[in-house]
């Protein structure tokens, strides 16, 4: 029985995963990850060790909630440099971004 549960398991897993990553269609995914290393990186630095902005390694990013990160994105700071992505991304698109900087990317 324990064996069953366990597929049960691994079958939500592999759902969950499998229905966020089929949010974002691999060309749209490629296409954000090309904004954020020309964009975003203008201000973050080429490989996103700052500059004007500050770094968005993983390191430093870990302790912020992924949906306040989004929100910066989407919103930008007002008052700093950090403008609003809003009209070039989805918050669904913004917040998946988000997970690939604390998750670790490397332009
Ligand atoms: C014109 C310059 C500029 C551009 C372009 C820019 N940023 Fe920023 N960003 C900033 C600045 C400056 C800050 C710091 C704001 C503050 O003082 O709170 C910031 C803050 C952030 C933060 C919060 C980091 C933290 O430690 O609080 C995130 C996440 C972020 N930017 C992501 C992005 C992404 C993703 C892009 C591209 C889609 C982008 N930025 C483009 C200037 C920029």
């Amino acid at each position: 029985m324990p064996r069953v549960f366990a597929a049960i398991a691994a079958l939500l897993v592999a759902g969950t995963c499998s229905a966020l990553a089929a949010d974002i269609h691999p060309t749209r995914q490629a296409e954000l990850l090309y904004l954020l290393k020309q964009d975003c990186g203008a201000c973050h630095g080429m490989r996103l060790k700052g500059g004007l902005g500050p770094a968005l390694t993983a390191e430093r990013l870990a302790p912020y909630d992924v949906d306040f990160l989004a929100l910066t994105i989407i919103q930008g700071r007002p008052g700093t440099p950090m403008p609003p992505w809003s009209p070039f991304m989805t918050k669904n698109e913004a917040r998946w971004l988000a997970q690939q900087l604390q998750q670790g990317i490397h332009p």
